[in-house]
C-alpha cells in the first residue's frame, strides 16, 4: 500500500509540475493563469512558494501529455487528476482554471483545487480534488506546510476560509495561516493545529456564512481544549480582499485591534441578532454558557464565567448553577 500511495505522489506532483509549466512556459498560461494572479495581487514570490499554475483549456491537455510520459491511466484517475467517461477514455478535471496545489505535511503536493476563471453564477468557482487514498480532506489543512515554523515560532495559528486568504495573509508577512479549504473545519484539523500551538485565532469571511462558520468552528475548538480568538471583518470583506484594500500595515493593526476572545465575540454577534428582545437575550447568556461548558478544563471554565458576568452583568452564580446543569446534562 506504501508503494501504491507513492505512485500516487509521483503523478500529482508531476502534475503540480505540469500545471506550473504551463502557467510560465506557455502563452496561454502566462496571458491568462499568470496575468490572473498577478492582477489579483499576487507576487512572482508568492506564486512559485505556493507552487500555483495553470490548467490548459482542453479536454485531454493533462492526461494526453501524462500517458505519454507512461503514467499509468488507473493512477491518473485515483488521484482525481482526470475523470473516467462511459467509453472508458480519460479527460483532465480541471480545464482553463489556475491551479493551486495542496501539499501534504512533507510538503509534496497531495491534490489541488482549481478555480475558474469566468463569472457565470453556474460554473462552480473552486473544483477540489476529490477523496483519495493520498487526500484524506478532513485531516489536511491548506498552507500548513508552509506555516507551521510560523505556527510554532508566534504560538498562534491564523485560520482563514480559503486559498486565496492563505497567499494573502501569508503575502502580507503573517506566515502562521492555514485554510479548512473545501470543508468545514474539522476535530482532526484542530488536533493538526494542536500539535504546534495552543491558540487559534479565526479570520473567517465577514458575511453570514463566514460568521456561522464561526460560531461552529470555535465551539470544537473549545472542545478540543484549545484558546480560540475571532476577528471579524467589515461586511463582505474576506482577508484576502481587505488586505488588498487597505495594505499589509493596516491590515496587521486592525487583526489587533479587533480581535476578540470567544465570549466578547459570540456575545456581539448574539446580542446583535437578539436586539432588545428580554427572551431572546436570556437565550443568549445560555448559549455563550453552552460554550463555556464544552471546555475539558475547570480553572478555565471559571476564568470564562467570571468573564461572562461581568461583560453580560449576570451574577455569576447563575451562570455557575446553569453551567452545572447542563455539565450533569452531559454526563
Ligand atoms: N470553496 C470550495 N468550493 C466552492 C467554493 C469555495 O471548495 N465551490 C472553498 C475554497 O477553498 C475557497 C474557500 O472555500 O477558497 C472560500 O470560499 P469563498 O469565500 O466562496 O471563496 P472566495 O473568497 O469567493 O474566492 P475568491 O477570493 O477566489 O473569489
Ligand atoms: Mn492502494
Ligand atoms: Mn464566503
Ligand atoms: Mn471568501
Ligand atoms: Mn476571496
Amino acid at each position: 500500500a506504501e508503494n501504491h500511495r507513492e505512485s500516487m505522489l509521483l503523478v500529482t506532483n508531476y502534475a503540480a509540475k505540469f500545471f506550473q509549466e504551463t502557467m510560465w512556459d506557455t502563452a496561454e498560461g502566462k496571458n491568462i493563469g499568470l496575468s490572473y494572479f498577478k492582477e489579483r495581487g499576487f507576487t512572482t514570490e508568492i506564486i512559485k512558494k505556493f507552487e500555483l499554475g495553470y490548467s490548459p483549456d482542453h479536454w485531454e491537455a493533462f492526461t494526453g501529455t501524462a500517458i505519454n510520459k507512461k503514467y499509468k491511466p488507473e493512477l491518473l484517475e485515483e488521484t482525481g487528476l482526470s475523470i473516467k467517461r462511459d467509453n472508458g477514455t480519460l479527460y483532465d478535471r480541471w480545464r482553463g482554471r489556475v491551479m493551486f496545489p495542496i501539499h501534504g505535511f512533507t510538503g509534496r503536493v497531495i491534490a489541488f483545487g482549481g478555480r475558474t476563471l469566468k463569472t457565470d453564477k453556474n460554473v462552480p468557482k473552486y473544483v477540489n480534488s476529490p477523496e483519495s487514498e493520498i487526500y484524506h480532506k478532513s485531516n489536511v489543512l491548506y498552507g500548513l506546510f508552509f506555516a507551521k515554523k510560523a505556527i510554532r515560532d508566534e504560538d498562534n495559528c491564523y485560520l482563514v476560509e480559503g486559498y486565496a486568504d492563505v497567499l494573502s495573509v501569508h503575502q502580507a508577512g503573517i506566515e502562521n495561516v492555514v485554510a479548512s479549504s473545501g470543508t468545514s473545519l474539522t476535530v482532526e484539523q484542530i488536533r493538526l493545529i494542536g500539535r504546534f500551538t495552543k491558540n487559534i485565532t479565526i479570520l473567517y469571511d465577514g458575511d453570514a456564512a463566514g460568521i456561522k462558520a464561526s460560531l461552529r468552528g470555535l465551539d470544537l475548538i473549545l472542545e478540543e481544549g484549545l484558546n480560540v480568538k475571532v476577528v471579524l471583518f467589515p461586511d463582505g470583506h474576506d482577508p484576502d480582499s481587505y488586505v488588498r484594500q487597505v495594505g499589509s500595515s493596516a491590515f496587521k493593526t486592525y487583526i489587533d485591534q479587533n480581535r476578540k476572545d470567544f465570549i466578547l465575540y459570540k456575545t456581539s454577534i448574539l446580542l446583535k441578532e437578539a436586539g432588545n428582545d428580554p427572551i431572546q437575550r436570556a437565550n443568549v447568556i445560555r448559549e455563550i454558557v453552552e460554550s463555556i461548558a464544552r471546555i475539558p478544563d475547570s480553572i478555565k471554565q471559571s476564568v470564562f464565567v467570571r468573564e461572562c458576568s461581568q461583560q453580560l452583568q449576570i451574577d455569576e452564580r447563575i451562570l455557575l448553577s446553569e453551567l452545572n446543569k447542563m455539565r450533569l446534562a452531559k454526563s
